[in-house]
């Protein structure tokens, strides 16, 4: 029996931005066996096959010829411990806000720093997640996912997944071949917590904290986050929508005589990151618009739906503001999200 596809299926629910466009087929996955069955019976091949999680960190970029796999495979359990570490495991449809919060809940702290990132658990090690002074590379043990040319189920280590900066193999010489299925973490039992980043330590100071627990650092997170950045829910958006740039150390020299306010990070390698937010603010976009869409008055980061936004306003916006930016700075931005 031929696999039951939905067809002509809205994708307008299931991206955060809130663009519009049809997958000609899509199909709910909730199992790792639904998922190999359908490989199996070879109704992907020949198919561009698009992998959808949360939908928080893609732009649609109008109708998809092919089929839309929704990644909703529930899960979490703690599936062992050591000295050292709690081993947790959950599906790749998981929200990823709800299984950081259960894991404090549980009392395995360690990914409280990631609180209120928007998307999925299969998401998270795609674009290696990132938020104050945390990566979720760095609390990652390893992942299943499912090659969609043979229906193997395939175990990725830290080593298979060539994490970087908002990167992994995901993103390049895997993409669209594997369908990740559950991601397992590695929650330190000997736990303190990371407040380095200057928000996140001002939010304690300012709440009278001194000696912050996992949920504290967690609720003062959520409590910025929701200040800066946009909730999904009421305005499309899909977080930071350039990754911060690196200059080398001459051209960060000439910027810093020029700006000397310029926030930056210096790298290990003596290449410097630089804010993509405050270089926007600068080139004047922060809370302006173009058609439909806009830069977010509260962080220029992030570009916002106005309301019925199309991938082309997105696209049009991007190239004005990376137009700006770089007349200035002489600064090129790289777009975060992965266009589909
Ligand atoms: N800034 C401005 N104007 C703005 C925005 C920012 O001047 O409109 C300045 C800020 O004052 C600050 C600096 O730029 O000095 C950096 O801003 P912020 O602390 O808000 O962080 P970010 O570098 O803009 C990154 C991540 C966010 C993450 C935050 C907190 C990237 C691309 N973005 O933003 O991640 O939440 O740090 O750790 O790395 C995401 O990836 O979707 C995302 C939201």
């Amino acid at each position: 029996m031929a696999f039951p596809f939905q067809t002509q299926v809205s994708l307008a629910p299931f991206n955060a931005f809130g663009l519009p466009g049809c997958a000609a087929r899509y199909a709910e996955i909730r199992s790792v066996s639904q998922l190999v069955k359908l490989v199996r019976s070879g109704e992907l091949n020949g198919q561009r096959c698009v992998i959808l999680g949360g939908g928080s960190n893609v732009l649609l970029s109008g109708d998809i010829d092919g089929v839309v796999l929704h990644m909703r495979i529930p899960g979490r359990e703690l599936i062992g411990s050591d000295d050292d570490f709690h081993l947790v495991r959950a599906g790749a449809g998981e929200n990823w806000h709800e299984l950081v919060r259960w894991t404090l809940e549980m009392g395995w702290p360690g990914l409280e720093n990631l609180s209120l990132i928007p998307g999925t658990v299969g998401a998270a090690p795609v674009q290696n997640i990132g938020a104050y002074g945390m990566e979720v590379c760095e609390r990652f043990m390893g992942l299943e996912a499912v090659d969609l040319r043979s229906g193997a189920v395939i175990s990725f280590d830290f080593k298979d997944c060539h994490f970087d900066y908002r990167d992994s193999v995901f993103k390049h010489e895997a993409a669209g071949r594997f369908a990740i299925t559950s991601v397992t973490f590695r929650l330190p039992k000997r736990w303190t917590a990371l407040t380095r980043y200057v928000d996140l330590a001002r939010e304690l100071a300012t709440r009278g904290i001194i000696d912050p627990k996992p949920l504290d650092v967690s609720d003062a997170i959520v409590a910025i986050r929701s200040r800066k950045l946009p909730d999904p829910a009421q305005i499309g958006n899909v977080g930071s929508f350039f990754k911060n740039p690196l200059v080398n150390a001459d051209h960060y020299a000439a910027l810093l005589a020029a700006h000397p306010e310029i926030p930056s990070y210096k790298q290990i390698d003596g290449q410097v990151k630089l804010a993509a937010g405050w270089l926007i603010d600068q080139a004047g976009w922060r809370g302006r618009s173009l058609g439909p869409v806009g830069m977010y008055e509260h962080q220029a980061l992030v570009m916002v739906n106005l309301g019925g936004a199309s991938g082309q306003d997105v696209l049009r916006l991007s190239a004005a503001v990376r137009r700006d930016v770089n007349e200035r700075f002489g600064v090129s931005l790289e777009m975060e999200p992965a266009l589909i």
